[in-house]
Order: C-alpha cells, then sequence, then structure tokens
C-alpha cells in the first residue's frame, strides 16, 4: 500500500511537467538546421524562436505556408504542412525556454 502511496505523488509530481512539453514534432528535422532543435538558431540571419508566444508562431508560419510573408527560404522549408503539423511546430518552439547567447 505504502508503495502504491508514493508511486502515485511521484506520478502527481512528473504529470504536469510532461504535459507542458509537447511531442517533438515529426517535422522538426530541417527545420532544426537552421532554427536549432530547441529553437536557438545555428545560422546567421536565422531568427531564434525558443519561447516566442504560440500564436505568434502560428500566424508567422501560416503566412510563409500561404505566402503572405513572401520568403522563398521559408515558405520552401515549411512547405505543404498540414494545420495540425503547424501547430505542433509552433507549440514545440513556443514551449522551449531561450538559452543564453554566447
Ligand atoms: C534554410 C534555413 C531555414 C530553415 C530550414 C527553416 N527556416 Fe524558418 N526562418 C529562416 C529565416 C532566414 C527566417 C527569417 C525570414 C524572414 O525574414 O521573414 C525564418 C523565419 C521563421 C519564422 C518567423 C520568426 C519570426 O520571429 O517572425 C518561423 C516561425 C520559422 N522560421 C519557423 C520554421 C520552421 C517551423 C521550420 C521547419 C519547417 C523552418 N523555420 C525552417 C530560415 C530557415
Amino acid at each position: 500500500m505504502r508503495t502504491v502511496l508514493i508511486a502515485a505523488l511521484c506520478l502527481a509530481a512528473v504529470a504536469p511537467v510532461r504535459a507542458e512539453m509537447p511531442a517533438r514534432p515529426a517535422r522538426l528535422g530541417l527545420c532544426a538546421a537552421c532554427h536549432g532543435e530547441h529553437g536557438m538558431a545555428q545560422i546567421p540571419g536565422a531568427p531564434n524562436l525558443a519561447g516566442q508566444r504560440l500564436d505568434y508562431l502560428r500566424a508567422a508560419l501560416g503566412q510563409y505556408r500561404d505566402g503572405r510573408r513572401d520568403v522563398a527560404l521559408m515558405k520552401a522549408a515549411i512547405g505543404p504542412v498540414s494545420d495540425a503539423e503547424l501547430d505542433q511546430l509552433a507549440r514545440w518552439y513556443s514551449a522551449q525556454t531561450p538559452a543564453v547567447q554566447p
């Protein structure tokens, strides 16, 4: 009984942390080449995405996808993603904690 109680308490302590971190999107690999796996840019000229507002990231990605933001590089990178994939990517980057710049 005691073990069960301790296990339950541990789960309760871990669950909220898990809930905040979204699953790693399948399409993250390409994005990571420029924006980093955790949203800190890897190349000059690419913006950091870590911790940006979810609604902002979602809107920006939608704008690249449909051409309202006419940036060939990002349009090619985002490609014809579904709304669900776009949402996953925005959630992932929004949930990252910005690292201190060296
Ligand atoms: C080849 C490099 C490259 C790749 C790959 C790439 N990006 Fe970008 N991304 C950029 C650059 C450069 C910009 C700035 C474009 C501009 O001026 O609007 C940008 C802009 C963005 C922005 C807008 C940020 C802001 O503050 O407005 C988002 C969001 C974004 N990228 C997400 C992604 C996602 C998600 C992927 C993967 C599907 C991806 N990018 C792949 C280079 C890249």
